[in-house]
């Protein structure tokens, strides 16, 4: 029988390091990488600019089923537009986790995140990757910080961009969004049962990497 092609999934809240983790695990294996929070933030982008609330939650369903999307190596292209930048925006992360919470939106966009299970594998990073879209996923990680190292974090990834960054600002609207993501009915962030917790407060992404990296040899070696 032939094998699943295998998953690994990491989720994690907000300003964790889970992108640049899952990527450069992803490009380690030459494995294919799914961005899960980019999608929401395309939602939120796409009904802002079709004039839909984002509390609506049957339109915003309706909106992403009708997205056309085309994902080029770092480059989302919507509807011909690149994207790539403005969904970037705080404002496009705080619209992200306002549509994450309707469950028809997740139904919608789940289809579309399976269809990123390609050969030879993949590396997922979200919310609910390990626990809902890709439950027989072969390593599940749950990568997290304190909030003041995730704030720090983000701040300075702003400041590196140019962009106006305010510590406080920044603090208030993760737990604000780390409170959204985690008291959802929907797909609430959570670790999975069968996951791994990696702490990062010290730990370097060239570090968290080596854990995953590691971790995935060990399900390796054990399934051969
Ligand atoms: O970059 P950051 O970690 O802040 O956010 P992201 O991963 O781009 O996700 C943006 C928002 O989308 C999150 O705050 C979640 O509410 C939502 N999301 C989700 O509900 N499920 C996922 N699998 C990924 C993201």
């Amino acid at each position: 029988m032939n094998k699943p092609i295998p998953v690994i999934a990491i989720d994690g809240p907000s300003a964790s390091g889970k992108g640049t983790v899952a990527q450069r695990v992803a490009t380690h294996l030459g494995f294919h990488y799914l961005d899960s929070g980019a999608l929401y933030r395309i939602v939120a982008l796409a009904s802002q600019q079709a004039g839909i609330a984002w509390s609506d939650a049957e339109a915003v369903a309706m909106c992403a089923k009708q997205l056309s999307l085309r994902f080029e190596n770092e480059q989302v292209w919507l509807n011909d537009q690149d994207v790539s930048e403005a969904i970037r925006s705080e404002a496009m992360g705080k619209g992200a986790s306002q549509v994450a919470v309707h469950q028809a939106l997740r139904q919608v966009l789940s289809s579309v995140q399976h269809d990123f299970r390609q050969v030879p594998g993949l590396v997922a990073d979200g919310r609910d990757m390990g626990t809902v879209i890709f439950p027989d996923a072969v390593l599940k990680i749950f990568l997290t910080a304190s909030t003041e190292v995730r704030a720090q974090r983000r701040y300075q990834q702003l400041l590196a961009k140019q962009q106006a960054a305010d510590y406080q600002a920044i603090l208030q609207d993760l737990l604000e969004r780390d409170a959204r993501d985690k008291n959802r009915a929907s797909a609430p962030l959570l670790m999975a049962k069968d996951g791994i917790l990696l702490e990062t407060d010290h730990l370097s992404i060239v570090e968290a990497v080596e854990r995953v990296l590691e971790n995935y040899q060990r399900f390796i070696q054990f399934s051969a």
